[in-house]
């Protein structure tokens, strides 16, 4: 049988999942939005983050879920940080990712050049998709942030996944979807999905629908 990840809780809008730092954001929208700067920008800082749960039995599972997230196309101008421990599974996730939107041949972990650049086509749109994996470990600071032309890749149009964010700092922008890994053990990991932005809400939504359909058929 196909190893899927699991939900360990049901996702779910409310207090429980938002940060001390944004409460005051909540109490505002719960006021109505004509409060006082209530132009588009103010509305997606409001933004109520969505959090998921997952347990990810073995990397099969992993994989099936890289390629659920792959299969939406929101995710063709996305920021994913990836977040957890070394060997918790940042760069084996991206991998599937990758292979899963066409990335053909090595794909190397960019733990010593930072950054990894990929260029693939898409057959159904007939454009290529940018994509851009980052591994944040070795960063060196604002300098590295301005002459490595990183502030550039995160204008553009593309998928930027990045791994060890907290490295940044402020430097980096808030990301639509943050992945966190954690082993439970050799092989289960605990994946949790936290999204950031409308983008994110979205591929939360798609991948709750694709994960969601198979959890009930098989635990009847
Ligand atoms: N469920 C799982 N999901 C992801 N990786 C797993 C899983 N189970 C075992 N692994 C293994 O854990 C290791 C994770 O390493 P890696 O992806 O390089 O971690 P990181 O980038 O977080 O430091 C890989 O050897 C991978 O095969
Ligand atoms: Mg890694």
């Amino acid at each position: 049988m196909k190893s899927l990840c699991q939900p360990i809780q049901q996702a779910r809008l409310g207090t429980a999942q938002i940060h001390t730092a944004d409460a005051n954001l909540r109490e505002s929208k719960l006021k109505g939005p004509a409060l006082d700067q209530g132009n588009e920008l103010s509305v997606v800082e409001r933004h109520l983050p969505i959090v998921k749960s997952l347990r990810c039995p073995d990397e099969a599972a992993t994989q099936a879920l890289a390629e659920n997230l792959a299969a939406n196309p929101a995710l063709r101008n996305t920021f994913i940080e990836l977040q957890g421990d070394l060997g918790a599974g940042k760069t084996t996730l991206v991998r599937h990712l990758l292979r899963a939107l066409g990335v053909q041949g090595r794909i190397k972990s960019p733990t010593y050049a930072v950054v990894e650049a990929y260029e693939v086509s898409s057959q159904d749109l007939n454009t290529s998709l940018n994509i851009w994996h980052f591994d944040f470990y070795r960063f060196q600071g604002p300098q590295e942030w301005e002459e490595a032309g990183f502030r550039d890749i995160f204008t553009s149009p593309g998928l930027k996944l990045a791994e060890w964010p907290e490295k940044v700092g402020e430097l980096l922008p808030r990301a639509d979807l943050t992945l966190h890994l954690a082993t439970l053990d050799n092989e289960a990991r605990a994946l949790t999905l936290t999204s950031q932005s409308p983008i994110g809400e979205a591929l939360l939504q798609s991948l709750q629908d694709l994960q969601d359909l198979p959890h009930s058929e098989g635990t009847a």
